[in-house]
């Protein structure tokens, strides 16, 4: 069977990761989260009091790049690759709402886009590869033979995010959620390197009122296609 690239694209909490991980374990491909990659100098940048309410360090920052080693490792309990920064695992640190408060901003510094963007074209230069974020189709892999732009309701998005981390067991308010995912939102598709847009041949799909399993059969029937079955 040919081997593709699957780009997902598309707002925070479409769902993007779930089904993108079900699409590598099914197809046996790499499945690579770029968002977490993001999260990990985030949470290298707040641990250096480089970012705060009040301050940005972008200096510090990119003088940091050329040390920070991002890698992921698969855990088989877990059924996905888990993200490490200089060969620390940091997956749960990384997906604090205190993170996610960060990111964007951080996701703005060119030289760190420059730096995650040649290191996710290297890990799927082969193809055999699912990877989502907000630039993938766009910027990282324009030439992917399949392209998913996901959307859902931003109360439905709010939702899973709150729902995701009260199981993990923090302490967080649905409002605070929403405004978070809203205010993310806004800064990915407003920044002016590699904003998030949909690219022109990536398919819009719409998962606010499916199942999760309505959902992967209809992707596989549109990665069946890109395939040539
Ligand atoms: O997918 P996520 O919510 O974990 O992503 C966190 C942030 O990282 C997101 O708000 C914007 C940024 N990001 C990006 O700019 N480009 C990517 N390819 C992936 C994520």
């Amino acid at each position: 069977m040919k081997t593709i690239t699957i780009a997902i694209d598309g707002f925070s909490s479409t769902g993007k990761s779930t089904v993108a991980k079900q699409l590598a374990n099914k197809l046996k491909y790499i499945y690579v989260d770029t968002g977490a990659m993001y999260r990990a100098i985030t949470l290298f940048a707040m641990q250096h009091d480089l970012i705060g309410k009040e301050h940005l360090d972008k200096t510090a920052i990119i003088a940091a790049l050329p040390s920070l080693n991002i890698s992921f490792k698969y855990n088989e309990k877990v059924g996905f690759a888990e993200v490490f920064l200089n060969d620390e695992n940091v997956e749960k640190e990384i997906r604090t709402l205190q993170v996610s408060q960060f990111v964007s901003i951080i996701s703005t510094i060119s030289e760190v886009r420059r730096k995650l963007v040649a290191q996710q074209q290297e890990m799927g230069k082969s193809g055999g590869i699912v990877m989502d974020g907000r630039d993938i189709g766009t910027v990282v892999f324009p030439s992917a033979e399949l392209k998913l732009f996901m959307i859902a309701s931003a109360e439905k998005r709010g939702r899973r995010r709150y729902d995701e981390l009260i199981e993990r067991g923090d302490d967080v308010k649905l409002e605070e959620i929403v405004e978070n995912v809203l205010k993310r939102d806004h800064i990915d598709s407003t920044r002016e390197d590699s904003p998030l847009v949909k690219a022109d041949d990536a398919i819009e799909f719409d998962n606010s009122d499916m199942t999760l399993e309505e959902q992967f059969d209809q992707i596989y029937a549109l990665v069946e296609k890109a395939i040539g079955c």
